[in-house]
Order: C-alpha cells, then structure tokens, then sequence
C-alpha cells in the first residue's frame, strides 16, 4: 500500500498540463469527493495500527504536493495567457508602421543648421511676436527710416509697437543683449511680410540669420565662412559679393552663388547667367553694437540672412512656394525617402 503511495507522489510531481480542462481533471482525480485522496482517506481504518503513521503522513504528502502541482499549473496557464494577449498571434505578419516625411524647410533648414554647428555655430530662437525695437530700432532702423518701408511689416493694429517680426534678426538683437562676445549663432525662424501672395513669393516664410562677433572679426572671415557654407550645402565654391545696402550692416553685401550654365534648368534658373542670389550679409555696424550694449570700439563682428524656403525650391527644384504650405500630403510625401 505504501508503495503504491509512494509511486502516486511521484506521478503528482513530474504531472503537466498546458490546458484548463486537463488541470481540472488532474484536481478531480485526487481532491475531488470521489477522488483517490479520499479514498486513501477511507482506507486508514484499515491499516494496520504500526503503519498508521507512515501510512497518514504519505497521504498528507500526496495531499499537499497535489494542491501545490495544480496551484503552480494554473499559475503557468495564466502567464501564457498573458503573454498571448499582450503580444497577440506572435506569428501574424507585422503591421505596416507607416512613416512619415519631414517637411522640405526642416530638411533645408537642419541641414543649414548641421553645417553651422560644425564650426561652432549655436542655435538660438525668439518670439514671431515682436516689438518695434528687437526688429528695427536696435538694428539701427530709427522711427520715420525710409528702409522701414522695404519690410512690409504686419503691426498688431491696437497696438504700433508690438509686430510680426520680418526678419529673425531680431533674435540676434536678443541674443546680442544677452550674451558677451565672442558671439557664434544662428537663428532660424518664421518671419512675415505684407507681400502679396505668387508662385515666387509669401506673407510668411523662413529665414536663418547668422550672428559672429569677436576681437577683429574682417570681411575676410565673412566671405571665408560663406564660401564653407556654399561649398557644403551646395558643392559649388565660386561666390562673389555684390555691393548692397542694409541698415544693420555696413559694409553691405549680396551673396550670388556660381550654379553653372550645364543645363536647361541651370539656364532657367539663374536667368542665363549661370549666378544664382541666396542671401544678404555685411558687416555689423557699429550702432548696433552699441545699441545691444557690446563695446563697437572692442568688437567687430559680421552678419548674413538667407531664406530657407527660397533655398528648398532651389534644391528640391519645386516651382511655387505656395506648395510649402498648403499641407498638401501628395506634395509632402514624396521627401520620404530624404532624411
Ligand atoms: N535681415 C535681412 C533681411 O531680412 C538679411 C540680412 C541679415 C542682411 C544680416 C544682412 C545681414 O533681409
């Protein structure tokens, strides 16, 4: 009889079931009312008294490792499930996870952004909400200046001194009044001007403004650095600064980048001769300066301003700058494959 305990203990213990039903059976089997347990239960009248004892404590045994066996079961079942309804069919084909594109100005413009910071360019941004002395008066554009005029400016109608700024120059401003030279950033940003609204041009746009202001920053170190920057955005090196006129910057430069005349679209683009204009820039006067408490007779410093949707239709060779923001996903998905 012990022996025959002794085997079932066994079977109790090396028992598996990956099944509800086959875990109910295996319970039935010993610790139902019928089930051998009770019956083993029964059977203790019978032995003999100087088995009893071995005889109960083995039942007891069997008795425990059969609650324990199905407990540990159902706790395995349960993990399984678990596992199946956090993950689903683990063999089902993927979902598609659809990817997005990124628009063409951010493209161009953390390109732009990529190329500064390699020579130690930081970033820095301001408000779209201006006043009127960040966007002109510090940039050395007084009440009543004529060049005023040139930025069809959006005024908060309530209010002339609060504005849509037209130019991210305004972050240098800030930038200037907070920060001791030697000063490297850029600022890139959405600018607004009261133009009428064409293939070619925008009430809104982007533009990214560079700032460097140090001991004996020249002329030289700003044609040096646009020259860099041509040869990394565009892979063309040949520039050539026409003289122009900018309120904030004296001398004052545009900056015309040799495209070449190798194609339809080179013709096209650059009107048959083979230049191509990308942005404005000079040497920051001295006003300015002092207007945002840097000592002029201590520091120079030189700036440039280019606009970066003018430069995504140019690289990605689209034709109307309104397409740059009328979200039209037919237009914006096809710069998916461009990181
Ligand atoms: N702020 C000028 C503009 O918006 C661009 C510029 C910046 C020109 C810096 C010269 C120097 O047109």
């Amino acid at each position: 009889m012990i022996d025959q305990l002794k085997k079932q203990l066994e079977e109790v213990k090396s028992f598996t079931a990956d099944s509800q039903d086959a875990i109910e059976a295996f319970r039935i089997k010993y610790l139902g009312k019928k089930g051998l347990l009770n019956d083993y239960f029964q059977e203790l009248r019978n032995i003999p008294k100087e088995e009893k004892k071995v005889f109960g404590q083995t039942v007891n045994e069997l008795k425990i490792a059969a609650t324990e066996k199905i407990q540990e079961l159902k706790n395995n079942l349960q993990d399984k499930e678990e596992v199946k309804s956090l993950y689903g069919d683990l063999t089902r084909p993927g979902e598609p996870l659809e990817l997005g594109a990124r628009h063409p100005t951010s493209l161009v413009k953390n390109q732009i952004i990529d190329i500064f910071s390699r020579i130690g360019f930081t970033v820095s941004e301001g408000p779209e909400i201006e006043d009127d002395w960040h966007n002109f008066t510090a940039l050395n554009l007084p009440e009543y200046h004529p060049a005023r005029d040139m930025q069809d400016t959006f005024f908060i109608q309530t209010d002339p001194d609060i504005l849509l700024r037209t130019h991210t120059s305004s972050v240098q401003v800030r930038y200037m009044e907070n920060h001791k030279p030697p000063i490297r950033t850029i600022s890139p940003g959405r600018v607004y001007r009261n133009e009428a609204i064409s293939a070619r041009s925008h009430c809104f746009f982007h533009q990214v403004e560079g700032l460097y202001i140090d001991k004996g920053v020249s002329f030289a170190d700003l044609k040096q650095t646009l020259q860099y920057f041509t040869t990394a955005l565009f892979g063309k090196s040949r520039i050539r600064l026409r003289p122009s006129y900018f309120p904030f910057t004296e001398p004052s430069a545009e900056v015309d980048v040799y495209w070449g005349l190798e194609t339809e679209t080179d013709y096209r683009m650059t009107k048959g001769t083979g230049w191509l204009e990308i942005m404005g820039c000079g040497m920051v006067d001295p006003n300015v300066l002092d207007n945002c408490g840097i000592d002029s007779k201590e520091y120079s410093g030189f700036a440039f301003g280019m606009g970066i949707d003018r430069i995504a239709l140019l690289l990605y060779q689209v034709s109307d700058i309104r397409l740059l923001s009328e979200n039209d996903l037919r237009f914006l998905k096809q710069f998916k494959s461009i990181l």
